[in-house]
């Protein structure tokens, strides 16, 4: 079984995707954190960001691995942890350059569906609904408004990163959201058959049981 979950930054989807799979006992996969750990390579190996060939060629010679589970799931590039570097602001303001390459994205999504072929699995992202898992039986649009999402986004960051204000988080979020939803390959787009769900105003317990009982309903019909 596939459950699909897309929606923007900061709409709560990577959150319920992670406790949603530890709950049905699924796998996870974090395909945001796929093309960040490609990212963080092309960044360490002084990759133009700009050229599809050298891209596609650094994919084909990377392998982007996920280890552990839950609170402990680690994300490795060539066995090397990078976890923690692929949140690092230089990977999210680079990583578009690699979401845009019709090559890299073409390779992700084999790898993602290889993922979901060894087992149940709940899928985040842009594009899962959509391209990477049109068949999935149960698909969600997540979404929140921008000034909630900047809101949650201001207040992951740690005290001594708070010299980053809450202007500039919605300043990035709208730049994000610009690229995510205008991009050429496979933007961020609610799947016709997916349930949207507006998070705004639910805090994630809240998320995670109008799901479970979606998915209920759905393993009942
Ligand atoms: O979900 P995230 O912020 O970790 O994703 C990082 C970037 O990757 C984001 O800017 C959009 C892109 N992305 C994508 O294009 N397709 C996906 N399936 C997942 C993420």
């Amino acid at each position: 079984m596939i459950i699909a979950i897309d929606g923007p930054a900061g709409s709560g989807k990577s959150t319920v995707a992670r406790m949603l799979a530890k709950r049905l006992g699924f796998k996870y996969l974090d395909t945001g954190a796929m093309y960040r750990a490609l990212t963080w390579k092309a960044m360490q190996e002084g990759v133009n960001l700009k050229e599809e060939l050298a891209l596609c060629q650094l994919m084909d010679q990377t392998t982007i691995e996920f280890r552990g589970k839950d609170e402990g799931l680690n994300v490795l590039v060539d066995g090397v942890n990078v976890t923690k570097k692929i949140r690092l602001p230089s990977v999210t303001n680079n990583v578009h350059f690699i979401s845009d390459t019709p090559g890299v994205r073409h390779r992700m999504v084999k790898l993602q569906r290889k993922f979901a072929s060894e087992g149940n699995t709940v899928a985040e992202g842009r594009d899962m609904g959509t391209v990477v898992f049109p068949d999935a039986e149960k698909k969600f649009f997540l979404d929140a408004e921008i000034e909630e999402r900047a809101r949650r986004r201001y207040g992951e960051f740690k005290p001594k990163d708070k010299e980053v204000s809450y202007a500039d988080v919605i300043k990035d979020m709208e730049i994000r959201d610009k690229r995510d939803t205008t991009r050429n390959n496979s933007p961020l787009m609610k799947s016709s058959d997916a349930i949207y769900m507006n998070t705004t105003k639910l805090t994630i317990e809240e998320v995670l049981n109008l799901i479970l009982k979606e998915i209920e309903f759905a393993v009942k019909k």
